[in-house]
């Protein structure tokens, strides 16, 4: 693995708002230990493709193609391996990336992977909870607080140790749209560029 920065790519599917969040605190001095330099879709219609663009962080889609004796999961993931390794990637950050990685592919890049997951984990999690259904359930169940975890990915969905957790208050009259907003500002957009750090810097002591 590389010494010096820690080279990052980021997983993403859609709107890219925390890859947004994570290219802004690279750009204001925040994320001193990495360098994004790669952004991968398995969506050609992500919007976080142009936040990439825009940076001028070199940004893939998936086509989509199935090479015969794969099945879709398996092409999906030779795809992003065979870039990740081409960029020599040293971290992996999953940014609303809506897509269960196998334990092949989590082998490959053990404790380099982390995630951002709208709720506090073990609340509201794992196969199934993800993008706006998260906070659906928790309005659904009436918890008063809610929030945002960014954890390692291991093979369990959203099971890898909890590097940083924020929590947010659920007010009267939230929708879901509304309530993913509110922890995307006050947790998300600040707890993972942080958790991307932590992770560089110690990566890059123990190089
Ligand atoms: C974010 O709220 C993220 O935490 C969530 O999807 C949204 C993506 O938004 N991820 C998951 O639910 C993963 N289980 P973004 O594309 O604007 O960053």
């Amino acid at each position: 693995m590389s010494k010096g920065k820690m080279r990052i790519a980021v997983l993403v599917s859609g709107g890219g708002t925390n890859l947004q969040a994570l290219l802004d605190a690279q750009k204001a001095g925040k994320i001193p230990s990495g360098e994004i330099v790669l952004v991968l879709s398995n969506n050609p219609e992500a919007y976080a493709l142009q936040r990439a663009a825009n940076f001028g962080v070199k940004g893939l889609a998936w086509d989509g193609t199935v090479p015969e004796g794969l099945n879709r999961r398996q092409a999906l993931e030779a795809w992003l391996l065979q870039h990740l390794k081409e960029e020599a990637i040293d971290v992996i950050i999953l940014a609303g990336f809506m897509f269960i990685l196998s334990p092949a592919f989590i082998e490959a890049y053990r404790d380099r992977i982390i995630n951002v997951h709208p709720a506090l984990i073990p609340s509201f999690c794992g196969e199934g909870f993800y993008g706006l259904h998260v906070h659906e359930a928790a309005l659904g169940y009436g918890v008063k607080v809610t929030g945002a975890t960014v954890h390692l990915v291991n093979e369990i969905p959203d099971g890898g140790r909890i590097l940083l957790q924020k929590a947010v208050d659920i007010l009267p009259g939230d929708t879901p749209e509304v309530l993913q907003k509110r922890v995307m500002e006050q947790a998300e957009w600040i707890l993972l560029p942080q958790a991307a750090e932590l992770l560089c810097r110690e990566l890059g002591e123990q190089a």
